[in-house]
């Protein structure tokens, strides 16, 4: 028999601390750098993001969001076994934050590992636990998108510190022999590792160059705009669906202007696309696990349903996943 996999639980979890623009315009503001709640929400739709306490990392947010999501399943953390966190904030160098995570739950034994792919890092971590799952190394698998992007944030910068927020977002992904994830498309490409990073890097005990976000803006928003489209064009060709098949519309959120121009290139109607960046910002990795969850504890997406999910960041990476969900 043929041996598929499907999502069989989501949770997410996001820090207490919500700020609004407002209250970011304010903070700014003492340190001589002006911005708005206008400015913020007319270029991104962003109103408010949730940041992280000083002492809590990624994997307290994922351990979180991956409790929530074993709930939704009905299952125990022992019947766990494979666990794939994507972070680009990670605890620390090594060991890797699903380790951490492994050990928070109380699991032992199983692999675990973390994917680095930026804001594209929850189609990619989804894509490779389908085929471990399809090959047969694992059944049961624990992806997890995990991020506390605040620690990395340049906060005399007013282009990028008001886009960012922290968070994470989990499902359970299970063997089964119907499929759940139809199709999935992954890229990347390495010419453009400048126009969205965070260059500094450790070396003898200190850090060596600017480890704070840099961003050209207006690259990764032509960028984004054109390989979402295709993205998600192939992925449809491969299940051999079309537009009209989708039932709802899951991309990175990023910024309300690149999802809804995905969506109209797409065809998707704007009340068939999952909106999370007003309250959560972008949370890397984590945001289309988050979304994923508000959208299906808010009823929206339902068992059945078509679910077309898009990940673009640095890199430049992007992808997009098809599911029957
Ligand atoms: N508050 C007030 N004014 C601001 C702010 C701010 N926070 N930031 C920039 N400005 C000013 C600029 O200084 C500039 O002023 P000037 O005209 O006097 O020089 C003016 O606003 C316009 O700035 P632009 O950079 O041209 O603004 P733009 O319309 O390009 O919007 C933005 C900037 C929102 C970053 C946009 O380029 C964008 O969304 N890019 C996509 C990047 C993105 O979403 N990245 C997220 C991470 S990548 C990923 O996840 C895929």
């Amino acid at each position: 028999m043929a041996r598929y996999s499907r999502i069989t639980g989501t949770g997410s979890y996001l820090p207490p601390d919500r700020i609004t623009n407002d209250q970011l315009a304010a903070r700014l503001a003492e340190c001589g750098v002006e911005t708005s709640d206008a400015w913020i929400f007319a270029r991104t739709g962003i109103r408010a993001r949730h940041f992280a306490a000083p002492d809590v990392a990624s994997s307290d947010l994922a351990s979180e969001a991956a409790r929530r999501a074993l709930d939704a399943a009905g299952l125990m953390p022992s019947s766990i076994d494979l666990i794939i966190v994507a972070t680009s904030t990670p605890d620390m160098i090594f060991p890797s934050v699903a380790c951490i995570v492994q050990d928070k739950l109380g699991i032992h034994g199983c692999a675990a590992f973390d994917l680095q792919a930026v804001c594209s890092g929850f189609v990619y971590a989804l894509t490779v636990a389908d085929a471990m799952i399809k090959s047969g190394s694992a059944s049961r698998a624990l992806v997890i998108g995990a991020e506390v992007f605040s620690r990395i944030l340049d906060f005399s910068d007013r282009t990028t510190c008001v886009l960012f927020g922290d968070g994470a977002g989990a499902v359970v992904l299970e063997a089964s022999d119907k499929p759940g994830l139809l199709a999935s498309d992954l890229h990347a490409d390495g010419k453009h590792v400048g126009i969205l990073c965070v260059p500094g890097h450790v070396s003898g005990g200190g850090v060596l160059g600017r480890a704070l976000l840099t961003m050209d803006g207006k690259a990764v928003f032509k960028l984004a705009v054109s390989v979402l489209e295709s993205s998600a064009r192939t992925v449809l060709q491969k299940a051999e669906l079309s537009e009209a098949d989708i039932d709802w519309l899951i991309p990175h959120q990023a910024n309300i202007r690149i999802m809804e121009s995905t969506a109209r290139k797409l065809n998707v109607p704007l009340d068939k696309l999952v909106v999370t960046v007003d309250e959560h910002g972008n949370t890397s990795a984590a945001s289309i696990p988050l979304a994923l969850d508000v959208a299906v504890r808010g009823g929206k997406v339902r068992l059945g349903d078509t679910v077309l999910l898009e990940g673009v960041g640095g890199g430049f990476t992007w992808g997009a996943i098809l599911l029957d969900f």
